[in-house]
């Protein structure tokens, strides 16, 4: 087999943007995105891309980093994908082989991947054979917004008004010289409550900014907060994939003084009548497959469920 394995040059983007989209048609993503987001990561995280190539053809790629809101500076998450034409030839098992010999300088403790799903039956079998265990489920499901009907919630969001309440989208608040500020503390008080493998670590003002507002996924109009008095008290924004016309849910979260008072529904019902009067066809969303409160909204708003996605990690070292 002559396959090499080098390291990533900036003008792999197109190619590497490819191979992805080849090996997940579903999840399309674009050139401008990945190289927006490669181009603001957290300066305090590892991450390296590698390109396996045959006879000058990018036939795979995988890139290991470092989550800013979970850091350690041991731990690491990696993906991997190869074009199907190519998969079953050991490519894979080179770029993984290449990825872990990289890391061994940093001394990884744990490397985790998030990207198969319970359907996919490959990826399953390469992660399991090499050690990897299972550790934490998620479902992604999806809205038909020209089935919802709204009727039965009209009058969810005036009794959200009622108890002083106002819901305002991102580009409403922008007379709020604070806004930014009040937003990021908030994020960060609210994810510190999302399930995730490990311990909420908050990210600077700066890389938040950049992974939100000044985004080039933003949609001011689809970034709505609960503002009561002068205070943010929730939130639930979408985005748009620059690749795909449906709509992607970000951080859908409420302070804890303030939940089971129909807030989180209000939220999620506006968005949804965003994306009505635009005409578009589905919105996505993610969670963790024990997060009871935020299924339950999911599941009465109508939203399907789709094939489970799995976070794999595998130990390298004791933490002691
Ligand atoms: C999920 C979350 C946003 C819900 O916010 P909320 O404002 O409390 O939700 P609402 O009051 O609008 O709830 C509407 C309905 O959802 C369901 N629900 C909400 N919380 C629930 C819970 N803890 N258990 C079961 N059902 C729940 C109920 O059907 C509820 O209606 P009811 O109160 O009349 O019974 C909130 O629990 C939260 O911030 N969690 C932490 C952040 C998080 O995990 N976000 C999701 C990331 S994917």
């Amino acid at each position: 087999m002559n396959v090499q394995i080098r390291p990533f040059r900036t003008d792999d983007y197109p190619g590497i943007v490819e191979v992805f989209n080849a090996a997940y048609p579903d999840y399309p993503g674009s050139v401008e995105e990945m190289r927006y987001y490669d181009e603001h990561r957290d300066p305090n995280t590892q991450f390296e891309r590698f390109v396996a190539e045959r006879d000058g053809q990018m036939v795979g790629t995988s890139i290991y980093w470092q989550a800013p809101w979970m850091f350690h500076p041991r731990k690491f998450f990696f993906e991997l994908a190869v074009r199907p034409e190519h998969q079953g030839q050991s490519i894979g098992s080179a770029l993984y082989d290449r990825l872990m010999a990289e890391l061994q300088p940093f001394d990884p403790l744990v490397v985790r991947n998030g990207n198969v799903r319970e359907d996919m039956a490959r990826g399953l079998h390469f992660l399991r054979d090499r050690g990897f265990e299972e550790e934490m489920r998620g479902w992604e499901s999806r809205l038909d917004v020209a089935a919802f009907v709204p009727t039965p919630y009209a009058a969810v969001e005036a009794a959200v008004r009622a108890q002083g309440i106002e819901i305002r989208t991102l580009r409403e608040l922008e007379g709020d010289a604070d806004r930014n500020r009040l937003l990021h503390a908030l994020h960060m008080e609210l994810e510190a409550d999302v399930p995730q493998p490990e311990p909420f670590t908050p990210v600077s003002f700066d890389l938040w900014a950049e992974h939100t507002v000044n985004s080039p996924n933003l949609l001011p109009d689809a970034f709505l907060v609960a503002v009561h008095g002068g205070d943010y008290v929730g939130i639930s924004h979408m985005w748009s994939s620059l690749a795909s016309p449906d709509l992607q849910t970000g951080l859908t979260a409420i302070k804890r003084d303030y939940r089971r008072r129909g807030i989180a529904l209000a939220l999620k019902l506006r968005g949804i009548a965003y994306a009505k009067a635009r005409g578009i066809a589905t919105i996505r969303t993610w969670n963790e497959s024990n997060n009871r409160p935020m299924l339950a909204i999911n599941e009465r708003l109508g939203y399907r469920k789709q094939p489970v996605w799995i976070t794999f990690a595998k130990v390298l070292k004791d933490e002691t």
